[in-house]
């Protein structure tokens, strides 16, 4: 196996650019300031800048890229890539992240080994936030997606970025986006990961691994722990499979941070979905390893939580399983009953995210969250909804609900909300138990939601819907084909913001 990410050292410089001692200098343009660029960069590049702006090869449009040769002696480094950010006005956190991926992924086929950001366009985000997600950008661009090909002798990756800024608090900004990109990275490989490869034990094992950063404790309940808790809705889609199920929980509890609120976050952990007996189609069933990408999720953000040292109590809790058709698998019709008490009728057991996240939810609330954030590859409705561009957000009450919103617009995420209107509940209404799992086609997302809200109790609580948004159908410059670890930064500024 190749490694399937390296991250870079990053360090912070005030210094000139012309004295950063690179092999490419990567150069930020807004739109509607090409004429500062010109002013500062052209006459290092002999006038190839101010040609290239005449031919239309570059108008700094956002993905906008060109590459020139540097011509004046007294610059250290070799070359200078150009890269386009749109109106100054359109330039926030997820333009920036996006930038630079696409000018560190393409410095990286140049072979490029050092490479340098010149912190010189503002865009709209504050410089601390905007260096950060510029080190995140860099680190995530040093993702290769070959890690189970034996001839991947071409794999290159850069060793050294340098972002070209001054001010206080760039230096810690930039470690903590590198460390986000780590993170986000790693969460990657897992959900990208075959589900031969990543069973459910392999899985616990494997989140505890990343999570293993001071300050967190990790615990892996096995089957008969899951048994003796009651949970029947886990277990009951565990029942198709020979591979046992697993429940991880992760505490992040600092001395000092207040013992009252406690933020809870639950991930989906589906390591294969073939729907069970209510089997899925041939046709596009080998996606359904990504099924656990809302555990992925949880487990990389905590690692984050702890590893910044928030000042909040913050768990996660990631209940995992594979989705099979064995010859003890649930049947439809079967009555399954969860550690709530509740009882559900399985009319669909290819509705089994939300059977395990019962239980999940649930937990969570027995070890003391207060504030709940759920994450899960959930329903094909939403998908229908809203596209692969943007998360489904669903909860109450409503100022944990926009709280979570403004998190994401701080990460430069892209989520949109849909109602829980009571009228939704008659839809899982069952004649013989008292929920039913599979309410039906209309509002496929929404109803999704309204069976978890069941289990989540009177509090504060909001659900994440990345069945869209987890996987990337194809290659993008900001974002190679697979896994895209959406909603990780999001629950971090979530987290950062603390307690609404
Ligand atoms: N994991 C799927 C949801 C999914 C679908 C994720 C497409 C990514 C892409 C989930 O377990 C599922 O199968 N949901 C069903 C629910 C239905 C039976 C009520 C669905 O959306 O079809
Ligand atoms: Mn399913
Ligand atoms: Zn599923």
């Amino acid at each position: 196996m190749h490694a399937a990410y390296e991250v870079p050292r990053i360090s912070v410089a005030g210094h000139p650019p012309a004295a950063a001692d690179v092999d490419v200098l990567i150069v930020p343009v807004a739109q509607d300031h090409i004429a500062d660029a010109v002013g500062a960069y052209d006459a290092a590049v002999g006038g190839d800048l101010n040609s290239a702006l005449e031919r239309g090869e570059f108008r700094a449009k956002a993905g906008d890229m060109f590459s020139a040769a540097i011509r004046d002696q007294a610059w250290r480094a070799a070359r200078m890539l150009f890269v386009g950010g749109g109106p100054r006005a359109e330039m926030g956190a997820e333009r920036f992240r996006r930038m630079a991926v696409s000018a560190a992924q393409a410095a990286r086929d140049q072979r490029r080994r050092r490479i340098a950001w010149v912190d010189a366009e503002p865009g709209t985000v504050a410089a601390a936030n905007r260096i950060e997600t510029i080190a995140e950008g860099l680190t995530l661009a040093n993702f290769d997606n070959g890690v189970h090909k034996s001839k991947n002798d071409q794999q290159f990756f850069f060793t050294d970025a340098t972002v070209l800024a001054s001010g206080a608090g760039a230096g810690a900004a930039a470690d903590s986006g590198r460390f986000i990109g780590e993170s986000v990275n790693a969460a990657r490989v897992l959900i990208n990961e075959p589900g031969n490869y990543l069973t459910p034990r392999v899985l616990a094992d494997k989140a505890a691994a990343l999570a293993a950063v001071p300050g967190i404790t990790a615990e892996i309940l096995d089957e008969r722990r899951i048994e003796e808790l009651g949970m029947g809705l886990l277990l009951g889609v565990a029942r198709g499979s020979s591979e046992p199920p697993r429940l991880l929980v992760l505490r992040y509890e600092p001395a000092g941070a207040p013992k009252g609120q406690t933020l809870g976050l639950v991930g989906k952990g589906i390591t294969f979905d073939t729907g069970g007996l209510s089997l899925k189609p041939a046709d596009g069933m080998e996606r359904m390893k990504d099924d656990m990408a809302g555990g992925a999720t949880v487990v990389a953000a905590l690692r984050c939580i702890a590893a910044q040292k928030l000042p909040i109590r913050a768990i996660a809790v990631v209940p995992m399983t594979e989705n099979m058709p064995g010859g003890r698998a649930i049947k439809p019709g079967d009555i399954l009953r969860g550690a709530a008490g509740l009882t559900v009728e399985v009319n669909n057991t290819d509705a089994e995210g939300r059977l395990i996240l019962g239980d999940g939810l649930w937990y969570a609330r027995q070890l003391g969250a207060t504030h709940l954030i759920d994450v899960a590859t959930l329903t094909g409705a939403v998908v229908v909804a809203l596209g692969k561009i943007t998360t489904g957000l669903y909860g109450s009450p409503q100022p944990w609900v926009d709280h979570v919103s403004v998190a994401a617009a701080t990460a430069g995420e892209k989520l949109w909300p849909l109602p829980l209107f009571e009228e939704y509940r008659e839809q899982l209404k069952s004649e013989i138990a008292d929920l039913l799992n599979s309410p039906g086609r209309p509002a496929g997302s929404i109803t999704a939601a309204m069976f978890l809200k069941e289990f989540a109790g009177d509090g504060p609580w909001a659900h994440l819907d990345i069945a869209g948004t987890a996987w990337a159908e194809e290659s993008k410059p900001w974002q190679p084909k697979g896994a895209t670890g959406a909603m990780i930064r999001t629950l971090i500024e979530v987290a950062r913001a603390g307690f609404p």
